[in-house]
Parts: C-alpha cells; structure tokens; sequence
C-alpha cells in the first residue's frame, strides 16, 4: 500500500437527478461532497444521450464546486475543451475513440484541465497504460456505460488494484475512480481495491436525504480504508 493514499472523495453522478429542477437537485447534495459527475453521452460512443456544453455552462454559473465530466462521447477532441473553456475542472475521456489519446491528454492539460481516462469493465488496464503517467485520474468503469441504476460488475474492479500496483512502482500521482452501481453495498470492494473516487448516482439522487447518502458512504469508504490500515 502506498504510504499516503489520495483523500475519500464522493462524487454524485447527475446522471439520477431531476434534470427539470438541476440547481436545486445539485444544491441538496452540495454540502456532503467536493465535486460533481456529470455524464455526458452523445448517442455514438453509447446508446444515450444525455447532456453536453449549455448544461454545464449553467451549472458553473449555479455552483463552485469541482465539475468533473465523463464524456462518454465519440469525439472528445472536437468537444473535450469546450467543458473546459466552460469552466469545468476536469475531463475524463475513453481514449480508445480517439488515434492519438497522449496527444489529447497533453492538449487538454495545456488547456489547465484535470484529466482522466477511462475504461470499460472489458476493457485491460493495458490499453491505457502509456497515458498513466501523464494523467490525473484513472476512471475504472464497473458497468457498462450508458446508462445509471447498473448492477456494479465486482471482476472489474481488479484493475483499480492493478493500478495502485502500476502506480506504486511508477512513482505516478493518478487518482482512481470507481464508477457505476456504487452503493453502501459496494462501495467496500472498491475502496479494498484502492479505489479513492467514487461515483455515486442512483444510490444518492434515489435517497430522500441525499447529504445523509452521500455522508454514507463517505463514513464506509473511511471505515474500510481504517480497518485496510489497521490490519497492515
Ligand atoms: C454510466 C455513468 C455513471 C452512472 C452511475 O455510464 O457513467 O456515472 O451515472 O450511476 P449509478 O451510480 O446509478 O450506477
Ligand atoms: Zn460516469
């Protein structure tokens, strides 16, 4: 294990809010958590569409905090800098649509973006591993993307422990999120795996009391990280 780990962070996915009422929605989930998920799904590189560009531009000017954007788009070098040009403070991109991944990576951190890849539950740790060094965080996909309220798909989170290995021997800084079908039932296999971000849509935006969802699995994603400690 590596001798300071990234902090807990909880990221509520917008993906299972009311779209109708977005701020508000946002605004009972702010206070439990740094920062948002926010899916962006154009209908080619998945089989739905969701949001893009004129939603994130509203949601900067309704919210300070961290937006992180999942782009599962066919093209993020046309679009990638436009969340950022929106204020978005990170873009994460599934680089196998893209012939020249390192080259958007560089770009878009020139650009003063954080920058994640991604890769799907089928998808080795491999395809991604020449970007590793170079990147902010590593997105491990455990379901299929395209669609929230997922089973979490346990074999996937293997590569998130790969990694932690890989970035323990490479001396690298990537963060590792964990995203899709993440609740107070899986969150522990994720952060065992090494896992320090966690995407969370259906499991808060389907609570009631979303602070208290999200203050959750922040205490259990805390608590296994403690005994993980204790027990080394
Ligand atoms: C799926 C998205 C996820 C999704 C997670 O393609 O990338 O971020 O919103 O939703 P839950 O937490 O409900 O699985
Ligand atoms: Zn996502």
């Amino acid at each position: 294990m590596a001798e300071t780990l990234p902090s807990v962070r909880i990221a509520p996915s917008i993906l299972s809010a009311d779209f109708a009422r977005l701020a508000d929605e946002v605004a009972t989930v702010l206070p439990a958590v740094p920062m948002l998920h926010v899916d962006v799904m154009d209908g080619h590189y998945v089989p739905n569409i969701t949001i893009g560009p004129p939603v994130v531009k509203s949601l900067r000017a309704a919210t300070d905090t961290l937006l992180d954007c999942h782009l599962m788009i066919a093209d993020p070098r046309t679009y990638a800098p436009q969340f950022l040009e929106l204020g978005a403070e990170s873009v994460t991109f599934h680089p196998e649509v893209d012939d020249d991944p390192l080259s958007l990576v560089h770009e878009l951190r020139e650009r003063g973006g954080l920058v994640g890849v991604a890769i799907k539950p089928d998808h080795p740790l491999a395809m991604v591993e020449e970007l590793l060094p170079h990147i902010d965080m590593l997105l491990v996909m455990t379901v299929e993307p395209g669609f929230g309220g997922q089973s979490f798909i346990a074999e996937a989170v293997t590569k998130a422990a790969e990694a932690v290995v890989w970035r323990d021997q490479h001396a690298a800084g990537f963060r590792i999120q964990v995203d899709g079908g993440i609740s107070r039932d899986t969150i522990a296999q994720a952060v065992r795996a090494g896992a320090d971000t966690f995407v969370a849509g259906s499991a808060i935006f389907g609570q009631t009391d979303r602070v208290a969802a999200a203050r959750e699995l922040e205490a259990i994603a805390l608590q296994v990280r403690a005994d993980g400690e204790a027990a080394t």
